[in-house]
């Protein structure tokens, strides 16, 4: 391990973050540049030139542990080369296994985990004055501050309204990693929105693991529902996400409320997972298929326009062809606008992973190619519904394929690229969908 003395004290203040996963956690990156902006350090584009890298990890990507281990051996000759920089493991997979980081990987200089954010400066000052095998993680706590985030994006911002889980679906690890579920209170909420928006931010997405059990344990009369409304009564906010819903809580109120404000995308990510009832009833879902069905029809009957997105999980311990065949079923019958679909893995320390793993890979990797055909056929059918349309799409930047293009982003979630000036990156422009694919559209700019 290294001494006090090998650690470079005058650090040319460049960080370097790599983030994985979900958007909880690019906005956790966000709030770590804040943290280091604030003791002098500034972003770096690239990694070989920063002396401080953070991995921010995900644990609910397969085989998270593994992935991280084989990152950090490529990491090691780097640090070899150049002692005095700093390496830094956060996220979800330090939450989850920081004491194994740094058994396995001494180079480490810091594991912090997902509520040891606002520490960070004070946990890399200990390091330059020489300390060893620095690890903090607390089990479960809240360390949000929503004025503390360096924002990435000018006109789009994260902003999480309630962070961790109290659901226990049997096969997430996010409970463990993320703790239970904390509400920001509601006026923090929307004074940093007020913020943000008087700042030239157009969109912005309310982040939660189960975004629709908001307030539930906060001491005043208050759900998602309302809370949305204040949202979209904020003058200049132009377009509300949210992410994500769980269905067993998603009430008529906030169809409603949906459907009345123009300024709240009509865009549901709605988890089904499964759709066999014995399989959902196993993953501990506390929602049947009738139910989610029933939620399918109250959201379309009363917002035709909608869009419905889903997670999927195959492969569940003790699925049978005839519960996948559930599954294919409610993809039939639903008809998501895209799916993102998975094959079962255990996570370590769920429920889950107690259970005996018995859909072998060959079976799991043949029924996902299965659900993946189905689905991309639904999801190209339902993109065909906009063809020759005219849509608002928020431009985000240049297309990553064609840099002569621009990229930006229908209501619905869709990507579309089209031609335009950079100019308009960060405005919301109308465009004309000429060419529909499976995950994306080709657009005409309309004057
Ligand atoms: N195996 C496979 N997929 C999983 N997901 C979460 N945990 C697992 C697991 N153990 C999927 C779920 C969730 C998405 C983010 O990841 O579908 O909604
Ligand atoms: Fe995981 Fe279920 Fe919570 Fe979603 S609702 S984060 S799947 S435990």
């Amino acid at each position: 391990m290294l001494g006090e003395s090998k650690i470079n004290k005058n650090l040319a203040k460049k960080v370097y973050i790599e983030t994985f996963g979900c958007q909880m956690n690019e906005h956790d990156t966000e709030r770590m540049l804040y943290h280091l902006e604030e003791v002098g350090y500034s972003p770096s584009e690239k990694r070989d030139e920063a002396d401080i890298i953070i991995i921010n990890t995900c644990a609910v990507r397969e085989k998270a542990a593994n992935r991280l281990f084989g990152h950090l051996g490529n990491l090691k000759p780097i640090k070899e080369a150049n002692p005095g920089m700093l390496i830094c493991v956060g996220g979800c997979t330090a939450q989850n296994i920081g004491a194994e980081i740094q058994k396995k990987c001494p180079f480490v200089d810091i594991v912090f985990g997902t509520h040891n954010i606002s520490e960070l400066p004070g946990l890399i000052d200990q390091r330059i004055k020489g300390e060893k095998g620095i690890c903090s993680i607390i089990n479960d706590g809240f360390d949000y501050d929503l004025d503390k985030v360096k924002r990435i994006s000018s006109f789009q911002a994260l902003v999480p309204i309630a962070t961790g889980c109290n659901n226990f679906c049997s096969y997430c690890i996010v409970p463990y990693v993320r703790g239970r579920e904390k509400s920001i209170d509601p006026e923090s909420i929307i004074k940093s929105i007020k913020e943000i928006v008087s700042g030239g931010v157009i969109e912005v997405t309310l982040l939660g693991q189960n975004v629709n059990s908001y307030g539930k344990d906060l001491d005043k009369d208050i759900n998602f529902s309302n809370l949305l409304e204040s949202v979209s009564d904020i003058i200049g906010l132009k377009r509300i996400r949210f992410m994500t819903s769980h269905p067993k809580d998603c009430s008529l109120d906030l169809v409603r409320i949906i459907k009345e404000r123009d300024n709240i995308v009509k865009h549901f990510h709605l988890p089904l997972q499964a759709g066999s009832n014995r399989i959902l009833e196993k993953m501990n879902r506390k929602y049947s298929r009738e139910q989610y069905l029933d939620i399918i029809d109250n959201i379309r009957n009363s917002i035709s326009n909608s869009t419905i997105t889903s997670d999927i999980i195959v492969g569940f311990p003790g699925e049978e062809r005839k519960d996948f065949e559930d599954t294919l079923d409610m993809v039939r019958k639903v008809r998501f606008g895209r799916a993102f679909t998975f094959m079962y893995s255990p996570r370590e320390g769920t429920d889950a992973s107690k259970m005996e793993d018995t859909v072998s890979l060959e079976v799991k990797k043949k029924w996902f190619s299965e659900l993946l055909q189905v689905q991309n056929q639904i999801s190209l059918e339902e993109n065909e519904k906009f063809s020759g349309m005219k849509v608002e799409v928020l431009v985000e930047g240049k297309s990553h394929k064609d840099d002569k293009l621009l990229e930006g982003r229908m209501e619905n979630n869709i990507v579309i690229n089209f031609e335009g000036s950079a100019g308009l990156i960060g405005k919301i422009v109308s465009v004309r969908i000429v060419h529909v694919r499976t995950f994306h559209m080709m657009g005409e700019l309309m004057s």
